[in-house]
């Protein structure tokens, strides 16, 4: 289908809008703060009795030194945690396999066993804090070793606030982080649900993300129609697996990005509410009104990120995150100005979240809900890219489902020509990029020493790592591994025999590897 490309977000944005424009009965589309649709935001008061929770994604190395990032966040006043984990983890890797080689705490904390994550989380307060985890294929996995440190700092589960990713579908779209193909994978999903429905309940079980679609050239409207499906298709498999809507529902959670392109970005927010409301109650028959708010993180766009000029990231970053504000994010992530070269440095870190700071404490931002309302752009805008994203939700559901669609190439290729034609109007100078194809003279570069990670690390990891297998009792872990892949091949929840093999010090790549061995790995597509 033929998606519009004019304007910068990717949606047609007119010279002047009026009142003609915005269609009737707007107050019906509107409706109050907290109430459905759910247009001008999920709560009533909004900002104005709390703000957004600012969570800066952070993690890098080894355990003991993530820790050390987050307690100088939150000393920094963060209000939440999140949690980037290293390639191997993300992949289901031990960091001795083969396939970590070189990849150990690079672009996030290596977690192997429960006393990697009791390092992560040494002194941190786990009743108070909420904790989100970048984790999708391991992502129960995870869970469950938080789960465990907690228990054994003596906070209760139903106490545990926080989100992990756990959006496998877009892994297959845009991230290329999978382990199992999609039905299994889908499974552990809705396994997830459940678990965390009787054990976890304050638990947010998934980030529906649109995020990494966006940063692979998604359209505002493809990001949302993308990210949507992918939930009505988490949703449909929960129900297929015979859980009640009303029991899952209101902990899923979504993450989208927010790009300098403030109007389209605040239109989406808004439309991404509407939407989700109305397929909640209308196409799902959900009735508990938690369930049919989107709540959502926002991350400002990586992707506008320049090299050139890193310190022109400052003010790019603080664009995108009022757009985020602006549309009511729940929660924050602002990128660091450095990010486009390299982990943020102390400094870097800490600016980007006292941006944060400045939005919520001297502006007047807090102080009114959905300043947007009513206004004939905004509201033709909300209008537009809901009516885009819907057309797109159906083409996607025209190929029988997302998976079937994802199968079919369907989400990456609409993605990537979105991506052509924005890099066609950069390379053409039609699209302009500050630093990069305009602006770009008068040097003076500010002076930039980046972030290294200590190459070393791999090596005392690894060793690490073999000291904890040799110390365990080898026969009850071979034996809880058994248990667990006795378990994938039936249909009752996995969770518990995971927690079970995890409590007994078997590694992510263990359980990992005994789920592979079962379920196999997925291979995408020969067109791909
Ligand atoms: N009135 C009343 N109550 C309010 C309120 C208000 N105005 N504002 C907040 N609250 C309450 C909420 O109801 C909630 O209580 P509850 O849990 O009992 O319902 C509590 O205060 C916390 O508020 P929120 O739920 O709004 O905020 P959280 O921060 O706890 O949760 C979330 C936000 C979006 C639902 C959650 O899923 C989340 O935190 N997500 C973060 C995801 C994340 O950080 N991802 C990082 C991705 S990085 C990545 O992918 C890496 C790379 O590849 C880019």
């Amino acid at each position: 289908m033929e998606s519009s490309s004019q304007g910068r977000g990717g949606i047609e944005i007119r010279p002047v809008y009026g009142p003609a424009d915005t269609a009737p009965e707007l107050e019906e589309r509107l409706g109050q703060p907290g109430s459905f649709p759910y247009t001008r935001g999920v709560y009533p008061t909004m900002y104005t009795s709390r703000p957004w929770t600012m969570r800066q994604y952070a993690g890098f190395a080894t355990a003991t030194e993530s820790n050390r990032r987050y307690r100088d966040l939150l000393a920094g006043g963060s209000t939440g945690l999140s949690v980037a984990f290293d390639l191997p983890t993300q992949m289901g890797y031990d960091s001795d396999a083969p396939e970590a080689s070189g990849e150990v705490g690079k672009v996030g904390v290596a977690i192997d066993s429960i006393d990697d994550m009791r390092a992560l989380f040494a002194g941190l307060p786990l009743d108070e804090v909420s904790t989100s985890m970048t984790i999708n294929a391991p992502a129960a996995v995870l869970l469950l070793l938080y789960q465990l440190v907690a228990e054994e700092q003596g906070v209760s589960p139903a106490a545990l606030r926080g989100t992990i990713q756990n959006d496998i579908l877009k892994e297959y779209i845009a991230r290329g982080t999978y382990i199992f193909p999609p039905a299994p994978s889908l499974r552990l999903v809705s396994d997830t649900f459940a678990y965390c429905a009787k054990e976890l309940p304050q638990w947010n079980t998934i980030s529906i993300s649109g995020y990494h679609m966006a940063e692979a050239g998604a359209t505002a409207a493809q990001e949302l129609a993308f990210t949507l499906a992918d939930g009505i298709e988490y949703v449909q498999c929960a129900l297929d697996a015979g859980l009640d809507i009303d029991a899952f529902a209101p902990r899923l959670s979504f993450f989208f990005v927010a790009r300098s392109t403030v109007l389209t970005e605040v239109a989406k927010f808004r439309a991404a509410r509407r939407l989700w409301a109305h397929i909640m109650r209308d196409r799902f028959g959900a009735k508990d009104p938690r369930s049919l708010k989107l709540r959502f993180h926002t991350q400002t766009a990586g992707v506008e990120l320049t090299a050139q000029q890193p310190e022109v990231n400052l003010a790019r970053v603080t664009v995108q995150a009022l757009a985020a504000v602006m549309g009511g994010t729940q929660s924050l992530h602002t990128n660091a100005y450095d990010e486009a070269i390299a982990l943020p440095t102390d400094t870097s870190a800490r600016l980007a979240l006292r941006t944060q700071q400045v939005i919520a404490a001297e502006t007047d931002l807090c102080e009114t809900v959905d300043p947007f309302a009513g206004s004939y752009a905004v509201e033709a805008l909300t209008d537009a890219v809901e009516a885009e994203a819907s057309e797109l939700i159906d083409a996607v559901f025209a190929h029988g489902s997302v998976t079937a669609a994802i199968e079919a190439g369907f989400q990456k290729g609409e993605i990537e020509r979105s991506a052509y034609e924005t890099a066609k109007r950069i390379d053409s100078g039609e699209q302009i990029v500050v630093g990069v194809n305009a602006y770009t003279g008068n040097g003076g570069d500010v002076p930039y020493k980046p972030l290294k990670v200590d190459p070393t690390i791999e090596a005392a990891q690894v060793e690490r790592l073999r000291e904890r297998r040799s110390a365990r009792d080898g026969a009850t872990v071979e034996a809880a591994l058994t248990a667990l892949r006795e378990a994938a091949t039936g249909t009752a929840n996995l969770l518990y025999p995971l927690k079970a093999a995890l409590a007994e010090g078997a590694t992510v790549g263990e359980v990992c590897a005994t789920l592979a061995a079962e379920w196999g790995r997925y291979v995408p597509p020969d067109s791909w």
